[in-house]
């Protein structure tokens, strides 16, 4: 399988101070954790409470729901807002004062380090240990326990690497330092749980039990989901089974609350997406351009659209809805972008509309092709006069001919 070569690192590290104020903020009161929320007292401070300094990073999933976008590029460096989506959860960590990260790297690995180097771009020191057999996100976790520096009692941030959020990760931290947990969780809420592991909570915020994609009403007793990312006490992590696939969500947080550990929710309903589709994965990029979601490491001012250095766009050419344009991409005469991510070296022809759609590294969209709600594979051409859908999937290199596929009338 061929990596997706990338370009080289142009995030400004020395930017980060400025940004990392807005961070800075007293963590206790800010949301609704439940503890402090409730109006109920909270759990005595740990007197060892310390702030986090170490990360592990999950990025070693296939992203399946994602391809083909995931076909050459591994998901957390599919771009999101002209930079590798992972950019951005580097970027958050690193104004949260963590320093050390650890990424726990299976498919597509190699692609990761040759990209972010030791880190020092960013401000950070990165690791990297990659899975020859995936482990899982639990078994992931526990097979780079031993690249961790904290004290046993020390708290350990581990993030999913394709959660876009507004977290306040320090929030986080100083609840689980509070309430004395051995992990804590963020939550937060959604309309519609079905699709998610549901972690209801007592009063103080304590876990009561996982209950994973709910089907009927009666099972649907909260809407807080686990949102991805955890606060471990370090001696906890040296308690998942080493050498085999564990996944977190489904065996060893349960196991953990069966033991009798203190789980402890934080609910946090800030900006919140899981960008595990290709739909979620076009909004998110649009929305860290519209400076909706939060991140230190936009490449530029946020607004209707981007365009990053070398690309090419028609002067008569509409981009908006926090579209992106990577670059050597060029978008031309009269043709319209909208919440729409256009990679490098991809090119959208004159007078075509491109719509909440993504259109991969070194793709061609004809003229006058109309895309919404598509996914445009890395080198694939959709011929002139096409009219693609939501859904629609083109893979990596495919073609579809001129005038092949509408769905509506040619009239
Ligand atoms: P889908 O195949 O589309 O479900 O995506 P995914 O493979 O990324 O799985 P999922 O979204 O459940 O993964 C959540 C997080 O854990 C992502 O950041 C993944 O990269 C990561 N992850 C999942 N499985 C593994 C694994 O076996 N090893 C490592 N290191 N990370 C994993």
């Amino acid at each position: 399988m061929r990596a997706q070569s990338l370009p080289t690192l142009s995030f400004p590290a020395q930017s980060l101070p400025a940004r990392e104020a807005r961070d800075q903020r007293p963590a206790d009161g800010r949301h609704e954790d439940g503890v402090l929320a409730e109006g109920r007292p909270a759990a005595p401070a740990r007197p060892e409470h310390r702030p986090a300094t170490e990360a592990i990073l999950l990025v070693g999933g296939k992203g399946t729901r994602l391809r083909p976008l995931t076909v050459h590029t591994p998901k957390p460096m599919v771009p999101a807002a002209g930079v590798p989506f992972l950019t951005h959860q580097l970027a958050r960590a690193r104004a949260a004062g963590i320093r050390h990260i650890v990424m726990a790297t299976s498919y597509l690995a190699e692609v990761f380090e040759p990209y972010f180097g030791d880190g020092s771009a960013l401000g950070l020191h990165l690791e990297y240990v990659t899975e020859t057999d995936p482990l899982g996100t639990g078994g992931a976790i526990r097979n780079v326990a031993h690249r961790l520096y904290s004290a046993p009692g020390d708290p350990v941030l581990v993030f999913n690497g394709d959660i876009l959020t507004g977290l306040d990760i320090r929030a986080l931290v100083a609840t689980h330092g509070r309430t004395g947990a051995d992990v804590s969780l963020h939550l937060t809420r959604v309309l519609d749980p079905r699709a998610y592991g549901l972690v209801p909570t007592d009063p103080t915020g304590r876990v009561t039990a996982f209950l994973e994609k709910p089907q009927t009403p009666e099972e649907i007793v909260t809407d807080q989901i686990n949102a991805g990312a955890y606060v471990f006490t370090r001696s906890v992590i040296d308690t998942i089974p080493g050498g085999r696939p564990v996944s977190v969500e489904r065996e060893t947080f349960p196991d953990l609350l069966a033991a009798g550990a203190h789980l402890q929710g934080m609910v946090d309903s800030t900006y919140w997406l899981d960008l595990g589709t290709p739909q979620a994965f076009v909004r998110g990029s649009a929305d860290l351009v519209l400076g909706r979601a939060p991140s230190p490491a936009v490449p530029g001012r946020c607004g209707e659209y981007l365009v990053l250095d070398g690309a090419a766009v028609a002067e008569d050419a509409k981009l908006s809805g926090g579209s992106a344009v990577s670059a050597g991409a060029r978008v031309g005469s009269g043709a319209r972008v909208e919440g729409s991510a256009v990679l490098a070296g991809a090119e959208v022809e004159p007078g075509a509309v491109v719509k909440n759609s993504l259109v991969g590294v070194g793709a061609r969209i004809g003229a006058r092709t109309v895309l919404d709600g598509v996914v445009v594979g890395d080198g694939a051409v959709v011929g002139p006069d096409n009219e693609l859908t939501a859904g629609a999937r083109v893979w990596c290199g495919a073609r579809i001919e001129s005038g092949a596929i509408r769905f509506s009338s040619d009239r």
